[in-house]
């Protein structure tokens, strides 16, 4: 450790309680190697000073926590594998479609706590650019909230009231980019150096033509391109997603220094887990596609040493939408991220219940390698996102298929397209999806296997391990948003088609035995408090899905030491049979099932306990 940093740490400490200042320099000491080998791996000669730098922030940062959030430090300090546990359920929504503002989001926690939440992920609310702001993935205020939906107070209060229902409050870290109407884009076009250095400015097309050979494209119909020319600037400017979305310099030291003080602010407001948004372009480098590049998780690692040194209780989640390969590295040995969503099954599980074959399934999901045990996926079946067909052609080879032909396939059937398609979905991007859960399902066509092809896909989540978040309308079987387009900004992006506001009419209909959101709801409510006792369902215990000798069947087993749990999913809407040694109990019904071969009704889900 650094004798000089630690002086300075200890200086900063001097009118601390013992206990804390023993506390926080022990912090310091255990993670100052990761602060500066993540920030040395990025900046080369410059990494000391940055890290020493990002040291102070840190220290001011546990001397500014408020002490509620200093005994949840030390709670989650007793109980590290807090979010791996099995008793986690996360939800995701628009504060403002869920429940108007924050104030109306603290009083809609019932409906949160019925359904089991415990952690709660509202999308972007830090104050956004005027107009379209990609669902406010473009921040012109990190210190703001959206005027609309409150104040940083009442951001504040919500936490509080949230963490008192046993709900962690998730928020995004917007940090690929920032809205053109930022203070440092406007202050870059004003001819700042300084500013100027936080983005990737070009006067010329020569590299940008130079990168642009490689870089894929995010949004190639409404943002082609992925340099904007900007007249004040006088620059290309880099611009990944949306023309108003200006990627930021990470290169430049000064840009980490700016949200290592930002995840402090936002950690002592009470928020419990940031997800890292679009983390995986951080780092660019010419003639690759530029994303995974070993510079992200080097500054990852640095930036969540500054937290675990700030705030021990707060978590990290990894939005890196990438192949298996790539996906690992975002958690890491646990100094990285906490969580990383788990894209691979949502897309998998798509494909299999629209094939009636989880072959490709088992294929998919068996080339992750195993991630370390300290950390956990988030698994999902819809998000705010479309689906993009993440079907790697090799593994479409191994059963026998052509990738791009599958991709187009699903494509086509998730939008209705494909003769005997249940699915009512859009086609997003061309070669994309969008839709609700249940749209894509067919429930809104009045398919008499929709719901159970709906739980069916649920369960395959909930059941696979990490935490299972569920998309806001998904707990009522939410149909796609008829008026969608009607927003200004929007009728470009159907993606705004699965993420209807909340129908309170609907919410009520719930605790009404016979309606379709009764018996959505309480299946789901059911299955996570089934899981939540499951030891097998630690996220510790790794996930092994195993083929079955019938492609419609899907088999995954998890074995903890004190447990087996074999989950078994029929993906077909035809009675399926699977040999099956013995007899064990299903944990979501507390029946005997199995003899020589278990028989499963159309999209039957089975937890065996062995
Ligand atoms: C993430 C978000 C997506 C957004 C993009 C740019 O991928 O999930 O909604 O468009 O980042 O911020």
């Amino acid at each position: 450790m650094d004798p000089q940093v630690l002086a300075e740490a200890t200086a900063a400490l001097a009118d601390e309680p013992e206990h804390s200042r023993v506390l926080v320099l022990a912090r310091l000491r255990r993670h100052w190697p990761d602060l500066l080998a993540g920030l040395t791996a990025a900046y080369g000669a410059r990494g000391p000073q940055a890290a020493a730098a990002a040291a102070r922030t840190a220290v001011a940062g546990a001397l500014a926590r408020p002490a509620d959030l200093r005994r949840l430090d030390l709670e989650r300090l007793v109980e590290p594998d807090w979010l791996q546990s099995p008793r986690q359920a996360g939800y995701a929504a628009y504060a403002d479609r869920f429940a108007g503002d924050l104030r109306g989001v603290a009083e809609r926690v019932d409906h949160l706590a019925d359904l089991g939440v415990t952690y709660l992920h509202l999308m972007p609310l830090l104050r956004p650019r005027p107009g379209d702001s990609d669902g406010g993935y473009a921040v012109m205020d990190y210190r703001q909230v959206r005027e609309d939906l409150g104040t940083v107070d009442d951001l504040e209060a919500l936490a509080a009231v949230l963490r008192g229902r046993g709900i962690s409050l998730v928020l995004d870290l917007v940090l690929n980019h920032v809205a053109a109407e930022h203070e440092w884009a406007r202050r870059a076009r004003a001819g700042e150096e300084r500013y100027r250095a936080y983005f990737h400015l070009f006067p010329d097309r020569t590299l940008p033509d130079a990168y642009e050979q490689v870089l894929p494209e995010v949004f190639p119909d409404f943002a082609p391109g992925s340099f904007t020319w900007d007249d004040e600037a006088a620059a290309w400017v880099w611009t990944t997603f949306n023309a108003w979305q200006w990627d930021l310099d990470w290169g430049n030291p000064d840009v980490f220094a700016e949200f290592a003080d930002l995840v402090c602010w936002l950690a002592n407001l009470g928020v419990e887990v940031l997800r890292l948004d679009a983390v995986a372009f951080l780092w660019k480098r010419l003639g690759t596609d530029c994303q995974n590049q070993p510079e992200v998780h080097a500054l990852t690692r640095a930036l969540r040493a500054v937290a675990r040194i700030a705030a021990p209780a707060l978590a990290f989640k990894a939005e890196a939408i990438v192949g298996p390969r790539q996906l690992a590295a975002y958690l890491g040995h646990g100094e990285l991220s906490d969580l990383a969503y788990q894209n691979s099954l949502m897309v998998q599980v798509w494909s299999a219940l629209a094939t009636r074959d989880a072959r490709l399934l088992t294929v998919a999901l068996g080339r992750f390698p195993p991630k370390a045990t300290t950390t956990s996926w988030a698994t999902y079946l819809r998000g705010h996102d479309d689906i993009g067909w993440a079907v790697d052609d090799a593994d479409a080879a191994e059963v026998g298929w052509s990738g791009p032909a599958h991709r187009a396939f699903l494509r086509d059937w998730y939008a209705g397209d494909v003769p005997g398609s249940w699915a009512d979905g859009l086609v997003f991007q061309d070669e994309r999806t969008s839709g609700t859960a249940a749209s894509l399902c067919g429930v809104g066509r009045g398919d008499p296997l929709a719901v159970p092809r709906l739980l069916c896909g649920h369960l395959a989540v909930i059941g696979f391990g990490g935490v299972p978040v569920l998309w806001s309308g998904d707990e009522l079987a939410a149909l796609n948003d008829p008026h969608w387009a009607d927003e200004p900004g929007h009728a470009a992006d159907d993606r705004w088609a699965h993420r209807p506001r909340f129908d309170p009419a609907a919410a009520a209909r719930k605790d009404e035995p016979g309606t379709l959101e009764h018996r959505v709801f309480s299946a789901l409510r059911h299955a996570l408090a089934v899981r939540a006792g499951l030891p097998a369902l630690h996220a510790a215990v790794e996930a092994e899905v195993l083929g079955s000798v019938n492609p419609a069947v899907h088999v995954v087993r998890r074995a903890a030491p004190t447990q087996v749990l074999v989950a078994v999913h029929n993906v077909s809407p035809e009675v399926q049979r699977t040999p099956w040694e013995g007899r064990a109990v299903d944990a979501l019904t507390g029946e005997e099932r199995g003899g020589p071969e278990l028989l499963l009704r159309p999209y039957e889900v089975l937890w065996l306990l062995v």
